[in-house]
């Protein structure tokens, strides 16, 4: 089997494509990605080189990913602008990449089925934050959409436009709405690897607001077994149906920087301005994908954190590259930055 990750150099990217290469029934896992700020190639530095193919380019070159989706079995499609903060500041690529990538990729997978007379599975990564906050104690896949970011917004134009394709074209896709992700590879920039990052360096930890948001933590590593297992399932009677994956709990941001501090002698909290269109509470509801997919939960944050702590302490050659990139320059003027 030939296995296309887009976005495999980024962080959940880089841990799948290190799973799928262990799976004997696959030849090859072909990764394509613009290697954008997030993208980073010491991601896959131990990954053996015979069965890892890099393709440097963008998702919504259409000619580009149909050269690539004709000689390929199974699709997971992450490529994505992918942080909340970065897309108040400016989100023109977050529309870019996010939704016009995912209609090229979507378009590349229908036009390759019909030519190979295959039907090629798609899975997307889409967000549980195309959610807005909830309305409901835990989530499931009918809480409505309320998307309350750029990237929440783009993210849900992409998880309706594959599903548009498939009650459309019949296009053989899953939608994956995975919850808060930690883990090894992820950018500092996001919240567990910043706070982390910052107590190693003797920087304060930074909180946006009360720090009172609360959200769903899954381990990576769960989650790429999780999406590597699909390519041994049945998929053909899956037509844009939605999962959630998460932990089913959720935890405040406020608690999980101490959490963090609590690893390190004198780390310290820094409560900095609220992000706007700060979403108030996540919590996922894996019901679904626990019965009909065989999700499960094998690591819980609070057990797992010092060997994270002990992961970003011996691979600062990794992340140490990102820090120039970690911080935005917020305006909060109305539009914000908007540059295009
Ligand atoms: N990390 C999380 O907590 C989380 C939670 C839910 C959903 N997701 C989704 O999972 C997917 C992966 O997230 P991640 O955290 O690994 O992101 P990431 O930012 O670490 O990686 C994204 C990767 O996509 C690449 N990329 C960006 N634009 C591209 C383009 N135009 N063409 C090709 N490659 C491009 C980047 O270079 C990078 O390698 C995304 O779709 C994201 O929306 C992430």
């Amino acid at each position: 089997m030939r296995v296309l990750v887009t976005g495999g150099a980024g962080f959940i990217g880089s841990n799948l494509v290190r799973k799928l290469v262990s799976n004997p029934i696959v030849e090859k896992v072909i990764v394509v990605d613009l290697l954008t700020y997030a993208g980073h190639l010491p991601n896959l530095r131990d990954i053996s080189k015979n069965k890892l193919k890099l393709i440097i380019g963008d998702v919504a070159n259409g000619q580009l990913m149909d050269n690539i989706i004709c000689d390929v079995d199974f699709v997971f499609h992450l490529a994505a602008e992918t942080h909340v903060t970065r897309s108040i500041y400016d989100n023109y690529q977050f529309f870019h990449t996010d939704v016009m990538g995912t209609q090229s990729v979507s378009n590349c997978v229908l036009r390759q089925s019909s030519k190979r007379k295959i039907s090629i599975p798609l899975i997307h990564l889409s967000t549980s934050e195309v959610y807005g906050t909830a309305e409901t104690e835990n989530m499931d896949e009918t809480h409505p959409l309320n998307p309350c970011s750029p990237y929440a917004a783009a993210k849900a134009g992409a998880d309706r436009l594959v599903y548009s394709y498939a009650k459309t074209y019949g296009l053989n896709s899953l939608i994956i709405r995975p919850f808060n992700q930690f883990g090894p590879y992820q950018h500092p920039e996001k919240a567990i690897p910043r706070f982390i990052t910052s107590a190693i360096n003797g920087e304060l930890l930074p909180v946006h607001g009360d720090g009172l948001a609360e959200r769903d933590w899954t381990h990576v590593l769960d989650t790429t077994n999780f999406l590597a297992s699909l390519i041994d399932k049945n998929l053909s009677s899956y037509k844009g149906d939605v999962f959630n994956i998460g932990s089913d709990n959720s935890i405040s941001i406020k608690k999980i920087a101490e959490l963090v501090a609590d690893e390190f002698s004198n780390a310290k909290i820094n409560f900095i301005d609220e992000r706007p269109g700060q979403v108030v509470r996540h919590t996922c509801d894996s019901s679904k994908a626990k019965k009909m997919l065989g999700w499960k939960i094998t690591q819980s944050l609070k057990s797992s954190l010092s060997e994270l702590v002990e992961w970003y302490r011996n691979n600062q050659d990794i992340w140490l590259p990102h820090m120039l990139v970690k911080d935005i320059e917020l305006e909060i003027i109305p539009g914000c930055k908007i540059k295009h």
